[in-house]
């Protein structure tokens, strides 16, 4: 029978990478618990148009990325190649800006772009972020990205971090109005896609990775030229924030993101460890959104992290916890074995009741490959067995070999 495989450009996780999965997810959910952050579970699939209105028309995610098809029922529906364009959809169908305050949501999940594949670019890839809604505040932009700092510190994670500030409508607008007339005078020796660019999405001609864009764009305007001076104000007191709160940063004022939502702060965290897709985490401010989505004028900013990428970087995960594997030597002695195995779970320690019968020695056999800390071999008496040491004890009860397991883990 000729095997099944998995689609290109998605992927199973599993032993130590499903270990490295969690705990970067763990890492963060922590942290966000400190920042006061409450979690939202989000649709996987969303109508087409939430990404079209959000994301934008001319961006790469919805011209050529999304996973788009007709459900049963004739809506143009769409897997979700990120997460803020739901959760504003949330924060607006649950009237959530009723309640008045504001609001700190994260979400965790998989996100689908029909991408080139290759090292930390997947299909299927998984994200963990953070929206803020209902703050104008910089306050808010500092914490958020010094939140994400202290995580990747946490992780243990080489990185730097870009800012930049696109500005508010006003001076995005006559920004691009002289980058458009610059990129024009050298529209030939443009790459084809940066070509298309120059009417469609100008900001990312900045962003584009050919050696001859790059070089024609170095001498282009630079965005914070352009600033309002309300939106100045802003930068020079993000800046001044991140510096309070020892989060070291890099201005780039080249970086302009590849989703259209963003106004003033933009950031990205990079790591040069893992080749072309170095960002591990990014976002920015988006104080247009929820209205352009048909909710009230309401500021926000968010973030959100590629999991796998930041599994590629870290290296030491957790200790875990001993493993007790308790082998009945006969099955005359499987009941005691699995009230055993209980008795240990219920004390939080963690046990494995030998699923496998055999001869003792394969028994054993199958305890060290489930990588088993101790063995306990169980008769009208109980052998404990340190698999490092070798040394071996016997105990007449249950009670003296829990007391002396607990000595021992
Ligand atoms: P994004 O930059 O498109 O932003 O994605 C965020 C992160 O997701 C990237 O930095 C990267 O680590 C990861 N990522 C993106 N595409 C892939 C892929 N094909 N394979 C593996 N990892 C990938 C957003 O999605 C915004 N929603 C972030 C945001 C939240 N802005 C404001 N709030």
């Amino acid at each position: 029978m000729s095997k099944i495989q998995k689609i290109r450009g998605f992927q199973d996780i599993y032993g130590e990478e499903a270990k490295k999965y969690r705990y970067v997810v763990d890492t963060f959910r922590k942290v966000f618990e400190f920042y006061n952050f409450k979690e939202i579970i989000l649709p996987y699939v969303e109508d087409i148009s939430l990404f079209k209105r959000s994301v934008g028309e001319a961006t790469d995610i919805v011209q050529k990325e999304m996973y788009v098809f007709t459900d049963k029922g004739g809506r143009e529906v769409a897997l979700r190649p990120e997460g803020t364009a739901s959760c504003v959809r949330a924060y607006i169908e649950e009237k959530m800006y009723a309640e008045g305050g504001y609001h700190k949501l994260f979400y965790e999940g998989a996100m689908f772009r029909y991408e080139r594949p290759q090292a930390g670019r997947y299909r299927q890839f998984h994200q963990i972020g953070a929206e803020i809604f209902g703050v104008s505040s910089v306050l808010a932009d500092a914490e958020l990205i010094s939140m994400v700092d202290n995580v990747l510190k946490k992780l243990k994670i080489n990185y730097k971090l870009e800012i930049n500030s696109l500005g508010d409508f006003q001076s995005r607008k006559s920004y691009t109005e002289h980058l458009v007339n610059y990129l024009k005078k050298y529209e030939n020796q443009l790459c084809e896609t940066c070509q298309k660019r120059i009417e469609l999405n100008p900001l990312r001609v900045l962003d584009c990775k050919v050696p001859t864009c790059k070089e024609i764009t170095k001498e282009a305007p630079k965005i914070t030229e352009f600033l309002s001076e309300e939106s100045q104000k802003r930068f020079l007191q993000l800046k001044e924030y991140l510096k309070a709160l020892n989060v070291d940063f890099i201005e780039n004022p080249r970086l302009v993101r590849g989703l259209d939502y963003y106004t003033d702060t933009v950031f990205e965290f990079i790591t040069e460890e893992i080749g072309a897709q170095g960002t591990v985490a990014a976002g920015g401010r988006y104080d247009n959104l929820v209205e352009q989505l048909g909710g009230p004028p309401t500021p926000a900013l968010g973030f959100a992290a590629g999991i796998e990428r930041l599994m590629l970087l870290v290296k030491d995960l957790p200790k875990e916890k001993p493993l007790i594997t308790v082998i009945p030597i006969t099955p005359d002695y499987n009941i005691q074995s699995i009230q055993l195995s209980n008795k240990l779970r219920n004390i939080n320690l963690k046990s494995e009741t030998m699923l496998k019968e055999g001869s003792l020695k394969s028994m054993l056999k199958t305890a060290d490959k489930l990588k088993s800390d101790f063995v306990v071999f169980v008769s009208d008496k109980y052998e404990l067995k340190d698999m490092a040491s070798g040394q071996q004890e016997i105990f007449y009860t249950q009670e003296d070999l829990i007391e002396a397991l607990k000595d021992k883990i």
